[in-house]
């Protein structure tokens, strides 16, 4: 079960030792990958190997991607895993999704599979937006059917749009002196708000220098201050900074609740002053929504 997501590591599926040291990880959410990290000729290796480690697997965050609607495989991986172990995975992450159809149909087979079974147990989808075309469709892909949370696949969507590849890191390496701004600034703020309008998760895209710990702590960081919940990880090394990043720090938490403690005593007053700075009805609400954060 997933409680919350603030880390997603990748973990190729043909590659099995790979999943044992996901699995002793301190991951939120561990990501079975059928799609970019397989190679055409391992897919099926790959899913059977989702398959066997799945079924041994403990109760914890876990979620599979299956290859893209528009390839041979996408079909028998959604089917063939929820069949064999689908009380085992929270959700399926759906890459390259163009429009909400692509959502409609992997839904309506979950549905099928799951009536089939009559198990109580809904598979959620994490639709990853990696397209000018996805982006142009967003408002309808959050609103489809069992969406949970909608994914920045940073390194696709530059190949759609034709922005130049500037590092294999996707954003923050070298963004200083490619363009005076963030290069992403608009499609991940509209990503996060529309995540955010259908109650959805927000999850960024992963930093492909697993090397260069700085560079990812920055491109969290920014990611953390746009609204995004949390970022994906594609080498164990890189989950602490990221659990780091999206955990509130215990001065954050010490002021929100001097906040919540001074509208308390006030509650006659709009707005009161803590430390030197006015604090209204939306300052409460915001160090609310940290207190709740860290308490769920
Ligand atoms: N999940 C689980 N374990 C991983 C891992 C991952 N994503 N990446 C590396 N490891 C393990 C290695 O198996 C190795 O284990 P060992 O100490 O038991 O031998 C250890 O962590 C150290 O790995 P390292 O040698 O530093 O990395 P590498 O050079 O073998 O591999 C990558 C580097 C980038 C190829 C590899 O991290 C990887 O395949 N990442 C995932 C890629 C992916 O999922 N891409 C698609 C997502 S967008
Ligand atoms: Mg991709």
């Amino acid at each position: 079960m997933i409680t919350r997501q603030r880390s997603t590591l990748s973990v190729p599926g043909h590659l099995e030792k790979m999943h044992k040291k996901a699995f002793e990880s301190a991951v939120d959410v561990i990501m079975l990958d059928m799609e970019d990290s397989v190679p055409p000729e391992s897919k099926k290796a790959a899913r059977e190997q989702v398959i066997a480690t799945l079924k041994d697997a403990p109760e914890r965050g876990i979620s599979v991607r299956v290859n893209s609607v528009d390839t041979p495989w996408c079909f028998r991986d959604a089917i063939e895993v929820a069949l064999a172990a689908g009380e085992k995975i929270d959700s399926i992450v759906l890459p390259k999704v163009d429009s909400a159809g692509d959502l409609h149909f992997l839904s309506r087979l979950l549905d099928g599979i799951e009536a089939e079974k009559g198990t109580e147990h809904s598979i959620a989808i994490d639709a990853s937006i990696e397209s000018a075309l996805g982006v142009e469709n967003i408002a309808e892909i959050a609103s489809a059917p069992r969406v949970r949370s909608l994914i920045f696949g940073i390194a696709d969507y530059s190949a759609s749009i034709g922005a130049r590849l500037a590092s294999i890191s996707g954003h923050g390496e070298n963004e200083q002196e490619i363009y005076p701004g963030h290069r992403w600034h608009f499609v991940m703020s509209k990503m996060v708000q529309t995540a955010k309008a259908h109650n959805l998760l927000a999850i960024d895209a992963p930093y492909g220098n697993f090397k260069d710990l700085p560079g990812l702590e920055n491109a969290a960081k920014m990611s953390c201050a746009l609204g995004f919940d949390g970022k994906w990880a594609i080498h164990p090394s890189q989950i602490d900074t990221i659990n780091l990043v999206f955990s509130p720090t215990s001065e954050e938490i010490e002021r929100a609740n001097r906040i919540l403690n001074a509208a308390k005593s006030s509650p006659l007053r709009g707005a009161v002053a803590v430390d030197g700075r006015m604090i209204d009805r939306a300052t409460v609400r915001l160090a609310q929504k940290l207190v709740d954060s860290v308490q769920r």
